[in-house]
């Protein structure tokens, strides 16, 4: 008997990528990438600087058509327009943050439901009772999602004056908004600080025990081997290994890939790279 608490090997895929490559003319950042999270996954990808993991979220979410290659949500091919991307089920945050500065946090949220709200520009335009009840709702549930994030207390604080890490978390609340089954991070901890980070590591297990898989960006390694089912390792646009811990940290050719960064522990300094 194991005590091993992984999913199960055989859970569904919710995303499968297949040789996905994605060339900028003469430079290949993405090259034939093949990658799977099934249900109820926390996977991690992790590389250099430059390795191409934002270039990777890109093409899955549809902010770039890749070159080659193909991605499917839960079966279905995914159409390359990012809000049909949200539609379909894949919500992610930004490496760069990208909040809405000058709107309330619980604002910012309220957003990222819009995929979800069944009310019409023109119901909006009349605030007949259908438009306010559904108003109603969607604040209730924004609401809850800050609170689910550590974030009530703040909700009519403007987003710009939040402090860093708690801009992350507002990223993860409004991406939570538009009720995703898949969400994609990256590098969700860039600039917080000890304390913050494993509070954001809570936070991704309680975000799967909700039943969204998540793949995220990291170059933080106990934050990724702490909370990853597994891990892929994207090396000048090719993966070079997937795995657990062990697999990836005793790869011979991470460790030539990563000489001069540290593997393990610390936080390392990400300047942001994109
Ligand atoms: N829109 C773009 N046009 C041209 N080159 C790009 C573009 N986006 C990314 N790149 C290049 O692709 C490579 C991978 O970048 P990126 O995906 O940001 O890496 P990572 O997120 O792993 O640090 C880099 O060499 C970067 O300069
Ligand atoms: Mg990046």
């Amino acid at each position: 008997m194991t005590t091993d608490t992984a999913p199960a090997p055989l859970a569904e895929p919710v995303l499968e990528a297949s040789g996905v490559v994605m060339r900028f003319g003469g430079l290949t950042a993405v090259n034939q990438v093949d990658l799977t999270v099934r249900q109820g996954e926390i996977v991690g990808l992790i590389g250099p600087n430059g390795a191409g993991k934002t270039t990777f979220f890109n093409c899955l979410t549809g902010l770039y058509v890749p070159t080659e290659g193909t991605v499917t949500y839960k079966g279905r091919v995914l159409p390359p327009k990012p809000h049909l991307v949200t539609e379909a089920g894949i919500a992610r945050t930004f490496q760069n943050i990208r909040l809405f500065s000058n709107m309330t946090v619980l604002e910012n949220v309220l957003v990222g439901r819009h995929t979800r709200t069944k009310e019409g520009l023109f119901s909006a335009i009349l605030r007949g009772p259908g438009y306010r009840r559904a108003e109603q709702e969607s604040r209730e549930r924004a609401m809850e999602l800050l609170e689910f994030c550590g974030l009530a207390a703040k909700s009519e604080h403007l987003a710009r004056n939040l402090p860093y890490g708690e801009q992350r978390k507002l990223e993860i609340a409004r991406a939570l908004a538009s009720e995703p089954g898949l969400l994609l991070l990256d590098e969700p901890t860039a600039g917080m600080n000890p304390q913050e980070t494993r509070a954001a590591e809570e936070l991704v297990f309680a975000i799967r025990d909700l039943g969204i898989a998540v793949l995220v960006i990291e170059h933080d390694m106990k934050f990724i081997f702490n909370l990853c089912d597994r891990t892929a390792v994207l090396v000048q646009g090719q993966k070079i290994v997937e795995g657990d811990r062990e697999t990836v940290q005793n790869d011979e050719r991470v460790v030539a890939a990563y000489l001069g960064e540290p593997l393990e522990g610390t936080t390392t300094a990400t300047e942001a790279d994109q």
